[in-house]
């Protein structure tokens, strides 16, 4: 067990920069997943840690070890892909017996260490069998099977669950995370869906072309985003933003925009009195927003009038669509409710969880 240490990486291909300086550390045991758009550059960041791909610059660190220029069979290192490459042609204990049989590990110890990790992924009952004769759940086991049989310094996932349905998916994420805190394998997980990297990660570093916008727990992220791209990026359906200018009124500040006007707390006067007449961007997640009469009592709100545009009814939640002047306001009720569309509604928004961003920067004030 190892932990990795990425140091500015820098990768091109021809014109196009995929990472544009990557800093970011694993620690031993670790299970890391990095979110981001299509794009982003989470893949070519996972391939340089397999050694698959030189960076231009910068350095890859296996504990004390730079590895940055060894070829991946020096590393360790088990890489998961998305299409499950699992060999047609071999059965599913030779598929799994693969890596050991090419590092001429000694033919007792494949036996035992494919037993191992069959067990663990619970595949012991298809040993015998082709990959043809499998479900895509079942490959896919076949492929975590192959990368840990190894006993792996460091596991490498790139996207391994989005080739299987829903419910599937669920069901191997918890089982994928409950086998990485078995074995304790440093791991990084490539995803761009945010549930699945909420639920799985230990820490998440969130991507965009090619830089890491955030590394944080699930809980910094979501309840700190650092920037208005994690801020919007991480939350379903996504937070909303809106133009506000910083204004003072009779000596209180304000957050001042088309159709509303929000008094500030006191923590939230200190950190935005250097902001006075300058407009920011303000954030408000639609699960903190509720119509009037569902609202907390005690909460220390501000209230929005508007027209509802538009309700998703999903069962467990209400999603309303509120029209105020030109924006539209998205607000998540919990539960199931009835709301006519062009009637007018009256909603209250938790001052204490509002965000706040530069409008040059995008970086979180608040
Ligand atoms: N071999 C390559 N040749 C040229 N450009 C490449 C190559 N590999 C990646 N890129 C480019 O580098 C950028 C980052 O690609 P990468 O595959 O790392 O993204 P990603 O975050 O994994 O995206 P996705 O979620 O779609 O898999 C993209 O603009 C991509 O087009
Ligand atoms: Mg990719």
């Amino acid at each position: 067990m190892v932990d990795v240490r990425l140091v500015g990486l820098v990768k091109r291909f021809g014109k196009t920069v995929a990472l544009r300086g990557i800093d970011l550390d694993v620690r031993d045991g670790e299970f890391v997943v990095l979110l981001g758009p299509s794009g982003c550059g989470k893949t070519t960041t996972l391939r340089i840690v397999a050694g698959l791909e030189k960076p231009d610059e910068g350095h890859v660190f296996f504990g004390d070890r730079e590895v940055t220029y060894l070829p991946p069979k020096d590393r360790n290192v088990s890489m998961v892909f998305q299409s499950y490459a699992v060999w047609p042609h071999m059965k599913v204990k030779d598929n799994i017996a693969f890596p050991l049989r090419i590092r001429k590990v000694p033919e007792d110890e494949v036996q035992r260490r494919v037993k191992w990790a069959a067990e663990l992924l619970q595949i012991e009952t298809l040993l015998e069998r082709y990959p043809h004769q499998l479900s895509g759940g079942q490959r896919q086991r076949v492929a975590v099977a192959r990368a840990i049989v190894i006993e792996p310094d460091v596991l490498l996932m790139d996207e391994p669950l989005s080739n299987l349905d829903a419910l599937l998916r669920v069901k191997m994420r918890s089982e994928l995370k409950k086998l990485q805190r078995r074995i304790g394998v440093t791991t990084i997980y490539v995803t761009h869906d945010q549930v699945e990297a909420m639920t799985m990660g230990d820490r998440i570093a969130v991507m965009n072309a090619g830089k890491i916008m955030q590394v944080g727990t699930p809980e910094d992220i979501y309840l700190r985003p650092a920037n208005i791209f994690v801020g919007g990026f991480v939350g379903s359906p996504q937070m909303n933003f809106f133009d506000a200018t910083v204004t003072e009124k009779d000596g209180k500040l304000i957050l001042e925009g088309p159709g509303f006007s929000i008094p500030l707390m006191e923590d939230q006067v200190s950190v935005l009195k250097d902001y006075v007449g300058k407009t920011v961007i303000a954030g408000i997640r639609p699960e903190h927003m509720f119509p009037k009469d569902l609202a907390p009592p005690k909460l220390k709100g501000v209230e929005i009038t508007g027209d509802i545009d538009f309700v998703e009814a999903l069962g467990s939640d209400t999603i309303i669509h509120l029209r105020v002047g030109e924006k539209i306001l998205v607000i998540k009720v919990s539960g199931s409710h009835h709301y006519k569309i062009g009637s007018k509604l009256t909603v209250v928004f938790d001052l204490s969880k509002l965000h706040v961003f530069r409008k040059d920067s995008g970086e979180a004030i608040i």
